[in-house]
């Protein structure tokens, strides 16, 4: 097969992008660890290291040829002129609150098949609100929010705290820090400023969960269906005194590959019930939003126990260094799939829904 992957690369790299990349955390080393970050110190947190782009076409290559297409401007002239058999997306998109759906919307323009989530699934999940209210419709657990769109809308409000506040479409931990967890009117209304003025978005409030929090790989579609061993993100890993939340310091500036943090446990350590429970919650969760071939879930319990949904990400990060923490790989890797095996067998799940395999 003729396979296409499609990414976007971080733009400190895309100079030369046939350079050998640094790691992925050696880029953000530069950042704060408090909310006063610089504009574009997290802007591109959510894109792909050409690192990670090269072990995925290096994992492909292993049983199909593979071409590297770069989501710019002028991908949809390439893709038009290429016609791969398949396209391998991980491109996160451009600009605005639907940019995850750019490249599928282009490739379902020109009918050429592509692996993950189509463009609805892909701007629904990536606009938490809009996943929250379909979530909600189905009766899937999820934390009680409000939306803020403008300061003018932060008078009239009152919302229990404590609670989280979250850019409305960002990924990554774009613009969630320790001090997103608030504790008082007067820090909620601090932190929705924040929100609002530097990311130039709504910004999400949400129920504080206070429980333990999961990630849940899920592989494949229908039938073939398989929820991934359940990772636990374990906070007791953090720095003393910091807030139980994976933010963005947590993620990338507290975890080094060169002194990783044990943040992640894998298998999680559950009892049945518990387990069956994040698992159910999970498929729901996957089929409502009609997500495709691939996603992860982060799962949060409540006061009482009960698993709830705080985000899907259908396109999930894919860091190819053991060392380098990342749930999805090595949620694989505790199935049995290594890295090659875990991308082809998303690519495989592709091909079977158009009939290819
Ligand atoms: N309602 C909540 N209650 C408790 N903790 C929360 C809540 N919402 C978010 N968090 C904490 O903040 C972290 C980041 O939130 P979220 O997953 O929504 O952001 P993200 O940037 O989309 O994440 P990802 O890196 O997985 O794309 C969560 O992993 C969790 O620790
Ligand atoms: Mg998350």
């Amino acid at each position: 097969m003729d396979v296409a992957l499609v990414y976007n690369v971080k733009k400190e790299e895309s100079v030369d992008a046939s350079s050998v990349a640094q790691p992925s955390s050696q880029n953000q080393q530069t950042t704060h660890t408090h909310i006063q970050l610089a504009p574009s110190a997290d802007a591109f947190a959510e894109w792909d290291t050409i690192e990670t782009i090269h072990a995925v076409r290096d994992a492909l290559s292993l049983r199909h040829t593979v071409s590297l297409i770069e989501a710019d401007d002028n991908a949809f002239d390439t893709l038009k002129t290429d016609r791969p058999d398949i396209v391998f997306n991980i491109a996160e998109g451009r600009f605005g609150a639907s940019r995850e759906a750019q490249i599928p919307a282009m490739l379902e323009m020109l009918n050429i098949p592509y692996t993950g989530s189509d463009p609805l699934t892909l701007s629904v999940c990536l606009d938490k609100s809009r996943a929250k209210e379909i979530l909600s419709y189905y009766n899937v657990a999820n934390p009680k929010f409000a939306v803020i769109s403008s300061l003018s809308e932060l008078q009239s409000l009152i919302f229990p705290v404590p609670a989280m506040v979250k850019p409305l479409f960002e990924g990554s931990s774009k613009g969630i820090f320790n001090s997103s967890l608030v504790h008082s009117q007067e820090e909620l209304v601090k932190q929705v400023k924040s929100v609002v003025e530097e990311y130039g978005q709504p910004a999400l409030i949400e129920e504080f969960l206070p429980g333990r929090e999961f990630t849940v790989a899920m592989l494949g579609n229908g039938a073939e269906l398989k929820v991934l061993p359940i990772v636990e993100i374990k906070f007791d890993s953090l720095p003393s005194g910091v807030n139980p939340i994976y933010s963005y310091e947590a993620k990338w500036i507290w975890d080094q590959s060169s002194n990783p943090l044990e943040i992640f446990e894998c298998p999680a350590k559950l009892d049945d019930n518990l387990k069956t429970a994040i698992e159910n919650l999970c498929r729901n969760t996957y089929n409502v939003l009609r997500c495709r071939d691939w996603s992860r879930i982060d799962v949060r319990l409540d006061k009482n126990g009960r698993p709830n949904i705080i985000e899907i990400n259908p396109l999930p990060g894919i860091l190819p260094k053991i060392e380098d923490n990342s749930c999805f790989p090595k949620a694989a890797r505790m199935s049995g799939l290594n890295y090659s095996q875990m991308l082809n067998t998303v690519l495989d799940a592709g091909l079977k829904r158009y009939h290819l395999l």
